[in-house]
C-alpha cells in the first residue's frame, strides 16, 4: 500500500459567477499563464503521479488549447456542482485505470499558488496515516454569525480552520463517501466527515489562495512576483 499510485483530480467546470468577468476564473491569466495552467503545474515532478483528470464544462472550448504537463491528462465532463464534477472524474478513474486503494489528490482549478512544501507535507501526512488529509489554515479573524447584517453571535475561533486543497484520500473511500453525501458538499473532507471519518487537517500556507474575485487575481499576481524575486 505504501507504493499506491497517485492521481490528481482538478474540478474545472465552474462558471465563476462570483468572479465578475466574461470568462470563468480558471481561464483568467496571471503571471503569464491561465490560473488552470498554474494549478496543473503545481504537480509537476510529483513522484508516482499516474495521471491527471480534469473535469471541464460540457461547452468548454478552451482547455484543449492549454499547455499540458508531463503527466497524462484526461478530461471528463463536470456536473452542476463541484462535488458532481469531482464524482465524474472519480467515476472515470474507477471504470478505467485506477485501483480502489490508489490515492486521489483533488485540487481546485482556481488555486494556482500551491507550494511544493505544502504539497509534500500533505502527501507525507496522508501516506503516514493511511487514510488521507487536507490542507488548511487556522482562522485569524474574529468570526461573527449575522442574520440580515445584524450580529447575533461571535464564534470562538480557536478550533476553526479554513479548508483548502489539495485534499487527498483513497479512491474507493472517497467515491463511496461522495456518492452517499450527494452533490451539495463543498469539499471532499465534508463527504468523508459525513461518512463518519475525521480527516486530518495539515497546516498549509495562506498564500494557497483560491481565486474567487478580481481582487484575488491582483493578489495572486503580487504573490507570483514575490515568488519570482525569492528564486
Ligand atoms: O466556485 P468554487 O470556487 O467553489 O469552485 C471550486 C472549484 O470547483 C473550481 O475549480 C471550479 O471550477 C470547480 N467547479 C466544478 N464544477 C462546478 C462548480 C465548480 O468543477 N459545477
Amino acid at each position: 500500500m505504501a507504493n499506491a499510485r497517485r492521481w490528481v483530480v482538478i474540478p474545472a467546470a465552474g462558471r465563476g459567477e462570483r468572479f465578475g468577468a466574461s470568462l470563468p476564473k480558471q481561464y483568467a491569466v496571471v503571471a503569464g499563464k491561465t490560473v488552470l495552467e498554474h494549478a496543473l503545474a503545481c504537480f509537476n515532478g510529483l513522484e508516482r503521479l499516474a495521471g491527471i483528470v480534469v473535469a471541464v464544462a460540457s461547452d468548454d472550448d478552451r482547455f484543449a488549447r492549454l499547455w499540458r504537463p508531463a503527466a497524462p491528462v484526461h478530461t471528463v465532463v463536470g456536473g452542476e456542482t463541484r462535488a458532481a464534477s469531482v464524482a465524474a472524474a472519480l467515476q472515470w478513474l474507477h471504470d478505467g485505470p485506477a485501483r480502489e486503494d490508489d490515492w486521489v489528490l483533488v485540487h481546485d482549478a482556481a488555486r494556482p499558488l500551491l507550494s511544493r512544501d505544502d504539497l509534500n507535507a500533505l502527501v507525507h501526512e496522508s501516506e503516514q496515516n493511511g487514510h488521507g488529509a487536507l490542507l488548511g489554515v487556522p482562522v485569524a479573524d474574529t468570526i461573527k454569525h449575522a442574520d440580515d447584517g445584524m450580529v447575533s453571535e461571535t464564534i470562538p475561533r480557536d478550533k476553526l480552520w479554513r479548508a483548502m486543497t489539495p485534499q487527498m484520500f483513497r479512491l474507493g473511500a472517497l467515491r463511496d463517501a461522495l456518492e452517499r453525501a450527494g452533490p451539495e458538499v463543498t469539499d471532499e473532507a465534508m463527504a468523508m466527515e459525513k461518512a463518519g471519518m475525521k480527516p486530518t487537517i495539515v497546516r498549509g500556507s495562506a498564500t494557497n489562495l483560491k481565486i474567487t474575485t478580481l481582487n484575488d487575481l491582483v493578489m495572486a499576481e503580487a504573490l507570483f512576483a514575490m515568488r519570482a524575486q525569492t528564486r
